[in-house]
């Protein structure tokens, strides 16, 4: 199966051998700049991004790609999505034009587009994205779409691959973490959809520990070990990924929670001193605390670090599938 778009871990034909291009190319990131001359990267964004929009560049870079992003929710015409409506309102430019154009400009497309958190039907249907898809007409890089978040979760796996020096398999354990505001599931959904895979290939173990309420898809957790003590779930743990979500089974809602979800250097000491990882952006001292942050098991930045080397691995197949 030849990859020729990546939106989720079921566009990956061998996820280990991902992982092995990607820790390749961060020893030798410059060898392929032949793949990219002449080809063009669009990176479309309807929503913020660091992490993504500067990896994502560098790795094209990297690959001898010219970029060009385009921050859709502010420079670009308000896009409708509907078919068959008439457009006299405030929308003023259909997808299916705004799309077909920008796959006349660029060779690869890479989009981020949110969920709205207020109709789950709506947002797991992968609408905009799967139209976008559609109408441009070029391979499409999932920059963090409603339900997934796939770049992010290769990295993560990168991370897990290239620091685990242990003999048997390690533990790793998605931690859900208090937060102010209605977060999206994509990242977990993607990190579990990903661990998951990795479980199946005997590459770890895998937990999700949540309060009640906050269950994810049971699309997106096959496999994985499903638990609701976080004490219990982090005994014996090596890989700690913390994150925060909205509820699925009451979508997009902030349900209330016990006390105590906070991850902190009291948590860790049942674990196998479990190396910390968080996507980011973080609320310090609210998801995460500063002394985790600060101290020697945070793998944040690292991870963040090879968020190139993931997009860089993607890209390259994608250049190398180019028909
Ligand atoms: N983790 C991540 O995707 O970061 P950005 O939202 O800053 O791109």
């Amino acid at each position: 199966m030849k990859m020729n778009q990546f939106t989720s871990v079921k566009d990956v034909e061998d996820i280990s051998q991902l992982v092995e291009d990607a820790l390749q190319l961060k020893a030798n990131p410059y060898a392929d700049q032949h793949l990219g001359k002449n080809k063009t990267l669009g990176l479309v964004f309807l929503n913020p991004s660091l992490r993504t929009r500067l990896s994502t560049q560098k790795a094209a870079i990297n690959l001898g790609m010219s970029v060009m992003v385009m921050n859709m929710d502010k420079e670009g015409w308000a896009l409708e999505t509907e078919d068959g409506v008439v457009m006299n309102g405030t929308t003023v430019e259909h997808i299916r034009e705004a799309a077909a154009v920008m796959g006349q400009y660029c060779d690869i497309l890479g989009l981020r587009s949110f969920p709205k958190l207020t109709n789950r039907d709506e947002d797991y249907n992968e609408d905009f994205f799967n139209k976008f898809i559609k109408y441009c007409g070029v391979p499409v890089v999932s920059l963090e779409s409603a339900t997934r978040h796939p770049l992010q979760s290769l990295a993560d796996l990168v991370t897990i691959k290239e620091t685990w020096k242990g003999t048997e398999k390690p533990k790793v354990v998605l931690a859900w973490a208090p937060h102010v505001k209605a977060l999206p599931q994509a990242v977990p959904n993607s990190f579990s959809e990903w661990m998951c895979k990795a479980q199946e290939q005997n590459m770890l173990d895998f937990t999700i520990v949540q309060p009640e309420g906050y269950e994810l898809s049971a699309d997106f957790t096959p496999g994985a070990n499903i638990m609701y003590n976080l004490e219990e779930a982090l005994k014996g743990a090596d890989y700690i990924y913390v994150k925060n979500w909205s509820s699925f089974k009451e979508y997009g809602k902030v349900l209330t929670y016990p006390d105590g979800w906070m991850m902190n250097n009291e948590k860790l000491k049942g674990t196998n001193d479990a190396k910390v990882m968080h996507c980011l952006p973080v609320r310090r001292d609210l998801e995460l605390s500063s002394e985790i942050l600060d101290g020697p098991n945070s793998l944040v930045i690292h991870e963040a670090g090879n968020r190139l080397w993931a997009a860089q691995a993607v890209l390259k197949e994608l250049l190398q599938n180019l028909s």
